[in-house]
């Protein structure tokens, strides 16, 4: 099968049913995209599949064939993404674990919703989990973007 991730095409012939997380982090060594708990529950391994966000440790390689993905490395080819900047300029990290996820998630959001209520970026953002507790840096950081 092939599958494009941030514009580059790659060739896979391995077991469909692999998790896309493991293709990204171990065969592409791309490793901005984190493993969490590999049980779809806490969103540090979302990227996009065709612009929407998908938790790639239980996104199996066969739902990525022929589509595009996009990891954090691709959000923007400057590491530049409005978000990005937004998160820098709030400080949103803490020890940084889960916010590639954070951001790829609000991307999304952003995305379906340019302009979310507090309610809309709470819902949005809640199957995605900080154990340093940055939410509130988080909702100012989208709050920021939103236009
Ligand atoms: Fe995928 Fe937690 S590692 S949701």
């Amino acid at each position: 099968m092939q599958i494009t991730i941030n514009g580059k095409q790659h060739d896979y012939d391995g077991d469909p049913a692999m998790p896309l997380l493991w293709f990204i982090r171990d065969d592409l060594k791309m490793k901005g995209t984190k493993y969490g708990c590999g049980m779809a529950l806490c969103g540090a391994c979302t990227v996009h599949v065709e612009g929407n966000a998908v938790r790639a440790c239980q996104f199996p390689m066969s739902g990525a064939a022929g589509k595009s993905v996009t990891t954090i490395e691709g959000l923007d080819k400057d590491h530049a993404h409005p978000l990005q900047i937004a998160w820098a300029e709030e400080n949103v990290p803490q020890c940084g674990y889960c916010q590639s996820g954070q951001i790829m998630q609000a991307a999304s959001l952003l995305s379906a919703n340019p302009s979310p209520t507090d309610e809309d970026i709470e819902r949005g953002m809640s199957g995605n989990i900080c154990r340093c507790g940055t939410y509130p840096r988080i909702r100012c950081a989208i709050k920021k973007v939103a236009e």
